[in-house]
């Protein structure tokens, strides 16, 4: 593969500086990005926090303004709302879209703001741009929703008491359709029909998140979907650690031990309960009353590799058994979110399902190609990030890409590709300046 060169840097800008002029949402108090203006014309938390990142390279005084918006929204509750309906905004929605919505209107609260939550990237993304900017007044703005947030994962959704976080609807995981929900909801990849599928999804959100009340005592005791999530774990203890060091910034010591002390509780509960000594990866873990570990892979099973402690030879079984493995995700368009063998045999409609299928997501692509830098595989990120930035330079900002072709789907004009402005910052500064 070719070396990137400073055209590609300016290319990516370019690209993202059209993306997010046409997401962009200025009204009032509310600043932020939809993810992509016709099919998702909201705010969506951990979509306002990657776009905090691409934004900081191309313009900071927006990306600290996108995640005032966002920290702005943490709930009374405490819990960040996944998505929050702007009424101005709504109004572009194309009529699925409002279809779809009408057949999930338990999620929201009178007020438009979901009941779920996602995954709190948006804490790191504060630390990179506080790094960024070094603006000790902002962050100090921003931090006591950031502390309520953080505080209402900990204390309410360990709904297995071992200092994990649980999802109660595969939402939450921002993954939405991922394979390694299907066994915790009983479904049968391989017999049952998507129609059906869509409907569990809203059945569980109406017959259980909603008629519970969203309470997450409830809904542990009824025990429908309680899943210990790879992808918003792995972010939790970046964000707890994140947390830890901008609380060293404001000088408040107290909140700094208390996050880093979560942050190791956190990491030891994942590697005792969901590392699979003979996959060599992880698996997440669901059911209160008999906890057992979905034994499918996708690449939020190497997610640890971007928790920043992940064992040593436990991140070198993750790299060398799982990332670089030609039969399993190290493909010539890169980083699929379902590894190759865990694909084959797959019915045809998994492929039009959000995760499902042939995918690339470019947050999975950062996140993985930060992880494996931060754990000595530098050239493997650099590589990462190149085929990440041909891929973009030449089909444009889409939803996802196929990983079989490399080609853009869903969407286009998304703002997550942005992403890869950070990539080349990280893995190739020579070409940035
Ligand atoms: C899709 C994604 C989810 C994202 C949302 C808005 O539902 O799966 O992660 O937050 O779109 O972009």
């Amino acid at each position: 593969m070719q070396d990137l060169t400073h055209d590609d840097w300016l290319k990516v800008v370019e690209q993202t500086r059209s993306a997010y002029a046409a997401n962009e949402v200025d009204i009032g108090t509310e600043y932020y990005h939809m993810p992509q203006s016709s099919f998702y014309p909201s705010f969506f938390a951990w979509d306002s926090g990657f776009n905090a990142v691409a934004m900081m390279h191309v313009d900071p005084a927006r990306a600290k303004r996108e995640l005032e918006t966002l920290f702005r929204h943490v709930a009374v509750d405490g819990h960040m709302p996944h998505e929050v309906l702007i009424p101005c905004a709504a109004t572009r929605a194309r009529p699925v879209r409002n279809f779809m919505r009408w057949l999930v209107q338990w999620e929201y609260d009178s007020c438009g703001a979901s009941h779920m939550i996602d995954p709190p990237i948006y804490v790191y993304s504060a630390r990179l741009v506080y790094e960024m900017t070094q603006d000790a007044d902002w962050l100090a703005g921003i931090w006591p929703d950031l502390c309520r947030l953080l505080d209402y994962l900990l204390d309410k959704r360990d709904l297995f008491g071992d200092g994990l976080v649980s999802i109660v609807h595969p939402w939450e995981a921002g993954t939405d359709l991922s394979p390694q929900f299907l066994p915790a909801l009983g479904i049968d990849p391989g017999r049952r029909t998507d129609v059906l599928q869509a409907t569990i999804y809203a059945a569980l959100l109406y017959r259980f998140c909603n008629r519970l009340g969203w309470d997450t005592e409830e809904l542990r005791k009824a025990n429908k979907f309680v899943l210990e999530d790879l992808t918003i774990n792995c972010i939790a203890i970046r964000a707890l650690s994140s947390a830890a060091a901008m609380a060293s910034v404001l000088g408040d010591d107290a909140a700094a031990s208390r996050y880093r002390s979560r942050a190791l509780r956190m990491s030891a509960a994942l590697d005792q309960v969901a590392w699979d000594e003979s996959a060599g990866c992880y698996f997440p873990r669901w059911d209160t009353t008999g906890p057992r570990t979905t034994k499918v892979k996708t690449a939020a099973s190497l997610m640890p590799l971007f928790t920043g402690r992940c064992p040593p030879g436990r991140a070198d079984r993750l790299v060398k058994e799982h990332a670089l493995n030609n039969n399993e995700f190290w493909s010539e368009h890169l980083f699929p979110f379902n590894p190759a063998d865990e694909l084959v045999g797959n019915r045809p409609w998994v492929e039009k399902k959000l995760w499902a299928g042939h995918c690339i997501w470019i947050n999975f692509n950062w996140m993985i190609a930060i992880g494996m830098g931060e754990n000595g595989y530098l050239a493997e990120a650099r590589e990462l990030t190149a085929r990440t930035v041909r891929m973009i330079v030449e089909q444009g900002f889409w939803e996802y890409y196929d990983s079989r072709t490399g080609e853009g789907r869903r969407m286009r004009g998304f703002t997550w590709p942005g992403l890869a402005l950070d990539m080349m910052y990280r893995f190739w500064p020579e070409i940035t300046r």
